[in-house]
């Protein structure tokens, strides 16, 4: 891996824990005005500060993040569809000039393993992986999203190993029961998306045993811009996968932070 890849990559998976808390707010891109981010700026400002990294769009990177950020970039590079008709046929929705014109830390697509869009998506991360490493630009492969794909740890093992065979350099997946196969059989670093909303406590266990069973790290959207306190819970969320902390700890965290903010 060479100087520049290698560098992107630690200014998203923190040298100090060997961890990271991504912050996904993309969910636009095919289901348009998600709960909790159609006034974006109103959510997503006050969150950056504590996210590693902040995937998104390029058209609400350009339009809503101010450029003098420190905060690193995974790009969302697909789209095509919505949720409107069939998930899984997406392809490439920006070229690496643009991505690299916007500085970004990293490039992300989706992959449907499984899905009608198999054949193109996975295709579609070998074209990617081949960009990324011509310039040094991390590619992190998203698996399994749409609601008719499985999510134990058979299927997803086997999406997360297909996707680091072609060259991702990151997968997003999701948490599972036996998720340590997962990561033994993915040897790339692994993110846990949060999925649908379910109570802070509950978001909470799920990072940590996400952590506990080897994973990088979280990228959670939902159940962080959802939270009854955001902002208390992406700072919990980094206590659980920064500092090991408990989940319950974490949890009081959450509660003395919400607490003093209201
Ligand atoms: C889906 O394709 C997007 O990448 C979402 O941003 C992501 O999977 C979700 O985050 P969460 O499930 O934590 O809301």
């Amino acid at each position: 891996m060479d100087w520049g890849m290698k560098n992107r990559i630690s200014r998203m998976i923190k040298p100090d824990s060997g961890h990271i808390v991504m912050l996904a707010v993309d969910h636009g891109y095919f289901q348009g005005p998600t709960t909790g981010l159609r006034n974006f700026n109103e959510t997503v400002d006050p969150l950056l500060p504590y996210a590693d990294t902040l995937m998104v769009t390029r058209g609400m990177l350009r339009n809503c993040i101010d450029p003098t950020t420190s905060t690193p970039i995974m790009l969302r590079v697909s789209a095509g569809t919505s949720v409107l008709t069939e998930l899984s046929n997406e392809g490439l929705s920006v070229d690496i000039e643009d991505a690299i014109r916007h500085n970004v830390a990293g490039i992300t697509l989706s992959i449907f393993v499984g899905g009608p869009g198999e054949r193109e998506t996975l295709l579609n991360l070998g074209k990617l992986v081949s960009m990324g490493n011509k310039y040094g630009i991390p590619v992190m492969a998203v698996t399994a999203v749409g609601r008719e794909m499985g999510r134990d740890a058979r299927y997803l093992g086997l999406c997360s190993r297909i996707a680091a065979e072609i060259g991702a350099h990151m997968v997003k997946t999701y948490f599972c029961d036996d998720f340590k196969s997962v990561i033994q059989a993915t040897p790339v670093p692994v993110v846990i998306a949060g999925g649908k909303k379910i109570p802070e406590a509950d978001a909470l266990k799920m990072a940590a045993a996400a952590i506990d069973c080897g994973a990088a790290g979280v990228d959670m959207g939902r159940n962080i811009f959802q939270a009854e306190s955001p902002v208390a819970m992406i700072q919990a969320v980094r206590a659980v996968v920064h500092k090991g902390e408990s989940p319950d700890k974490a949890f009081e965290m959450y509660n003395d932070l919400k607490a003093s903010a209201s």
